[in-house]
């Protein structure tokens, strides 16, 4: 299973509407194959002639053109720790009663992989932090991360047994993988869903 099949698997179960991808590079790799109404994205380096597309960071649109509710959100932008947690923020403020976040990236196999600065081809960042900080502090969330794809992190509203580990250093994610991420499958899907 890849990201798109996820997020498709999303719109389809609850009948989403409104997607917006938030770092677009190549639609064709992800943005193209989802299958959703209403579509737009945002990605202050690419420039696309559809009408949906904003180019612009993440905090300007929320700042300056988003209005309404969003059924999903996929958060692929800036791969750092507090630009995830503003995207992630920004997203749970016009996220739908029913909504669905997916935040890409979160499960490095790797320490330099997992660097904030970019030193590698591959590039995870330090995503799975900001993920750790929505874990810690949001009893009110609903949180698992699909082990595919670089490790595909779900949040929707409803409750959770909070994270009270640390996740300052790498070290911390390798200790507590799998509490601190919630780690499933895709065969697990049906089930929490
Ligand atoms: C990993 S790529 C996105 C890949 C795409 N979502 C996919 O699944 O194929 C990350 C993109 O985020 C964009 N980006 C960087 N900073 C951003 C920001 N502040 N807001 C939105 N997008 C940003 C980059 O320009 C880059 O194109």
């Amino acid at each position: 299973m890849k990201r798109y099949d996820l997020i498709n698997w999303f719109i389809e179960r609850y009948d989403y509407k409104t997607y917006l991808e938030i770092g677009l590079d190549q639609p064709k790799n992800c943005f193209d194959r989802i299958e959703c109404v209403k579509k737009y994205s945002v990605d202050p380096k690419i420039q696309c002639s559809r009408s949906t597309h904003y180019q612009m960071t993440s905090d300007d649109y929320f700042k300056f053109v988003h209005d309404g509710k969003l059924d999903i959100v996929f958060v692929d932008g800036l791969h750092v720790c507090d630009q995830v947690i503003k995207d992630i923020t920004n997203s749970l403020q016009v996220l739908s009663e029913i909504g669905t976040i997916i935040v890409h990236d979160c499960n490095p196999q790797k320490e330099i992989e997992a660097n904030p600065q970019r030193q590698t081809g591959r590039w995870n960042g330090d995503v799975w932090k900001a993920f750790a900080f929505f874990r810690k502090n949001f009893p009110n969330l609903f949180m698992k991360t699909v082990n595919i794809d670089e490790g595909c992190g779900i949040i929707r509203y409803g409750t959770q047994k909070t994270y009270n580990g640390p996740y300052l250093e790498y070290s911390d994610l390798e200790t507590n993988r799998s509490e601190l991420l919630q780690l499933i499958s895709p065969k697990d899907l049906e089930c929490y869903y």
